[in-house]
């Protein structure tokens, strides 16, 4: 078992691209981490350097506390699965996995030992004999993962290992793969640009744009606070709605509605500098039919109306999605650029498709004018300029500091703000609704 740390890691092709630039991670002992991100941002490369198969342009890459950056694959002692893992055709499941150990000249004992109990762990015991072609894609996978575990490395890295199967049998080796891992306690460098893989299999996960670590935290961490308008758009399915949001005498205008800002948001976005106009952003679940939000929980959020163009129910949840300007003074740009980042050019990212995720016992229907609740606590502010996330704060480990205020449905005092939301709350404001708020 091994750390791995990687300092400064930058790698530049010889063509001058520069694939990895300055990353930064410590991967400690027996952790399972998930580099994702869109294609071609350099996940395959680092993973690459980590494995020794790609050399290193500058920066430090550490195994065990020692320096390998010039070490060769086979003296890292770490094992390796990529997607296309080319079994031996004319090999048994047996043969298949003990072929490293037997070039090692590992004694024949030995090898069937090892090769019997990765096959117990993997559950192939009764495939052993068997020649690939006789296997299901799933069993195949499991083979191509024995060959690394009877060599009992220090680390896994596993690029795309589970892209050729389909998308059943990939949830299914998804969890014996996390399985195996806690099993195991091996440390586990694990790539994919899937981001629901990643959120479901890792301890952490690195988030990488155009080779650079945009975050690298818990998949909790990663869905409540992303420090940026990338991260918040990448993680998370269907994505984080985003649209423009004015600054105006400390209130946020909206084409939902107004909210107001609480002090400590204030500060944070003056002290920004970025001016009047923000990305505000809510993720889906941040929705919901009025009707059935709590009189407790309503002052958390603003009403609103809207016309429901499509509903999609899901049995547990229901979609639905309406339109709403975007707005003017946003940079649309980015929004676009992120949404071909994410493939998903047709997301709500670059629209003016504002999709809601409603409790199943929801009455809403298609084509009717509905009332909705939006939570203003779970809101997030972006600078458009830098993408940053204001309203984390760079101070305490709060929750995201929107505030809503009570709407008119139930005018009453505007509330003090939730101790447990922090202190820079967004409160939604009384009595001021947005050009698309609920008219009185
Ligand atoms: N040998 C090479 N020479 C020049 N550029 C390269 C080379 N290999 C990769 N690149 C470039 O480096 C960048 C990162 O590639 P990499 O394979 O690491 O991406 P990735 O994140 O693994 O993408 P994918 O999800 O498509 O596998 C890409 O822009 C790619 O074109
Ligand atoms: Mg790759």
């Amino acid at each position: 078992m091994a750390e791995i740390t990687l300092e400064h890691i930058t790698k530049r092709f010889p063509d001058g691209s520069l694939a990895v630039n300055d990353f930064n991670l410590d991967i400690t002992d027996g952790e399972f981490v998930i580099l994702v991100g869109p294609s071609g941002c350099g996940k395959s490369t680092t993973l690459n350097m980590i494995a020794g198969l790609e050399d290193i342009t500058s920066g430090e890459l550490r195994i065990g506390g020692q320096v390998v950056n010039n070490k060769t694959p086979k003296d890292r002692d770490i094992a390796m699965v990529f997607q296309s893992y080319a079994l031996y055709p004319h090999m048994t499941v047996r043969e298949n996995m003990g072929f490293a150990l037997k070039l090692a000249k590992t004694p024949p004992n030995v090898i069937k030992e090892k090769v019997e109990e990765a096959a117990r762990i993997l559950d192939l015991t009764q495939h052993l004999d068997r020649r690939p072609a006789n296997l299901s894609g799933g069993q195949r996978q499991r083979v191509a993962m024995g060959r690394a575990i009877v060599r009992d490395p220090a680390a896994f890295l596993m690029d795309e290992p589970l892209s050729n199967l389909d998308a059943k049998l990939r949830v299914q080796t998804r969890t014996e793969v996390s399985r195996l891992q806690r099993r195991l306690g091996t440390t586990m460098v694990y790539v994919t640009h899937d981001q629901t893989e990643a959120l479901t299999l890792g301890d952490r996960v690195a988030v990488m744009r155009t080779g650079v670590l945009q975050q690298a935290a818990t998949p909790k961490e990663l869905y409540d606070r992303p420090v940026n308008l990338f991260v918040a758009g990448f993680i998370g399915s269907p994505a984080m709605n985003f649209l423009s949001g004015t600054l105006e005498d400390g209130m946020l205008r909206t084409s939902l509605g107004d909210f107001r800002l609480g002090d400590r948001l204030r500060r944070e976005v003056e002290r920004s500098g970025s001016g009047r106009e923000v990305i505000v952003g809510l993720r889906p679940e941040n929705f919901e039919d009025v009707a059935l939000v709590s009189p407790d929980n309503r002052p958390h959020g603003i009403t609103l109306r809207a016309t429901i163009d499509v509903l999609e129910s899901l049995g547990s949840d229901v979609f639905v999605y309406f339109a709403r300007e975007v707005g003017q003074g946003v940079n649309v740009a980015e929004l676009e650029e992120l949404a071909q980042d994410s493939g998903r050019a047709d997301s709500g990212a670059s629209g003016e498709t504002i999709v809601a995720r409603l409790d199943a016992a929801t009455r809403i229907s298609e084509g009717q004018n509905a009332e909705l609740w939006v939570d203003a606590r779970a809101m997030h502010i972006f600078d458009p300029a830098t993408g940053r996330n204001l309203s984390l704060g760079d101070d305490d480990g709060g929750a995201a500091s929107v505030q809503a205020v009570p709407d008119r449905a139930d005018a009453r005092e505007p509330q003090a703000p939730d101790p447990a939301a922090g202190s820079g709350g967004v409160q939604a404001a009384p009595g001021q609704a947005g050009p698309a708020g609920e008219a009185t």
